[in-house]
C-alpha cells in the first residue's frame, strides 16, 4: 500500500466516527424527542432550522464527509475479495456484511436525504413527509432496514475503526470489543426502531 492510499484509508476510516458518527448519535438523541409527543418534535425540529448558518454546517460537517466516506467506500467494496462463502467465521461474515449494509446505507441516505430534506419547503413540509412515508407498510419497513443496516454499519465500524487504530490487539482483546459491538448493534437498533415506531403512530 502506497503512502498516500495509507493516508486516505486512515482520513476514511477517521471521518467515520468524527464527525459522521456523532452526528447518526446526536440524530438519534434529537429523534428520540418523538418520545415526548408530536409538539416536541417540531420544537426541536423548528429549533435546528434556527441556528444560525445551518446550511452551511450541514454542507461541511455532514454531507462533505458522508460524500467523502461514500465514495471511496464503494471503492473499498469494489477492490474487496468477498469470501465469506469459502470461510464461515464470524469475523468473515462480518467483513462481508460492512460492505453489504455501506450499499444499503448509501441508498437509504440519498432516498432520506432527498425526501425530507432536498424536496420539503418547510419543517411541517418534512414531518408531514417523514409521517406519511412511516405510516405505509412498504416504507416503514424499507425504513427499518435503512436503519438497522446504518447502525450494523457503525457499530462494526466502531470495532474494526478500533482494530485500524491499534486500540483493540490481540486475540482476548478483539474478542471482548467484537461482543460490545454486537450487544451496542442491538441496543441502538431497538432505540432506532422505537423512534420510528412512535413516529409511525404519531
Ligand atoms: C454513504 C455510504 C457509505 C459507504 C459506501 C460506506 C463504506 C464503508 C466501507 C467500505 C467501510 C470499510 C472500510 C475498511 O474496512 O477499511 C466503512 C467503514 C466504516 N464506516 Fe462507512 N460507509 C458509508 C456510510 C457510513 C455512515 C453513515 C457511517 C456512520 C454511521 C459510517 C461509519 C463507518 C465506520 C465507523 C467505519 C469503520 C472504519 C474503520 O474500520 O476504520 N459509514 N464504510
Amino acid at each position: 500500500m502506497s503512502k498516500l492510499s495509507f493516508f486516505i484509508r486512515r482520513f476514511h476510516s477517521l471521518i467515520a466516527l468524527i464527525p459522521i458518527g456523532l452526528f447518526i448519535c446526536v440524530h438519534f438523541m434529537l429523534n428520540s424527542s418523538i418520545f415526548l409527543g408530536n409538539e416536541a418534535y417540531m420544537t426541536m425540529v423548528n429549533f435546528m432550522k434556527s441556528f444560525p448558518f445551518i446550511e452551511l454546517l450541514e454542507i461541511g460537517l455532514i454531507a462533505i464527509p458522508i460524500i467523502f466516506h461514500g465514495i471511496y467506500g464503494i471503492y473499498i467494496v469494489y477492490l474487496a475479495k468477498n469470501n465469506v462463502l469459502k470461510y464461515k467465521y464470524y469475523r468473515n461474515l462480518a467483513f462481508y456484511l460492512q460492505r453489504f449494509t455501506s450499499l444499503i446505507v448509501l441508498a437509504f441516505i440519498i432516498w432520506h436525504v432527498y425526501t425530507l430534506r432536498i424536496a420539503p419547503v418547510s419543517a411541517e413540509g418534512t414531518f408531514a413527509a417523514l409521517l406519511s412515508m412511516l405510516q405505509n407498510p412498504l416504507t416503514f419497513v424499507l425504513y427499518v432496514i435503512g436503519v438497522v443496516a446504518t447502525v450494523y454499519h457503525f457499530t462494526n465500524g466502531l470495532f474494526t475503526f478500533c482494530i485500524t487504530w491499534g486500540i483493540c490487539v490481540g486475540d482476548r482483546a478483539q474478542k471482548i470489543f467484537a461482543i460490545c459491538a454486537t450487544a451496542l448493534f442491538i441496543v441502538i437498533s431497538i432505540w432506532a426502531v422505537g423512534i420510528l415506531l412512535a413516529l409511525a403512530v404519531a
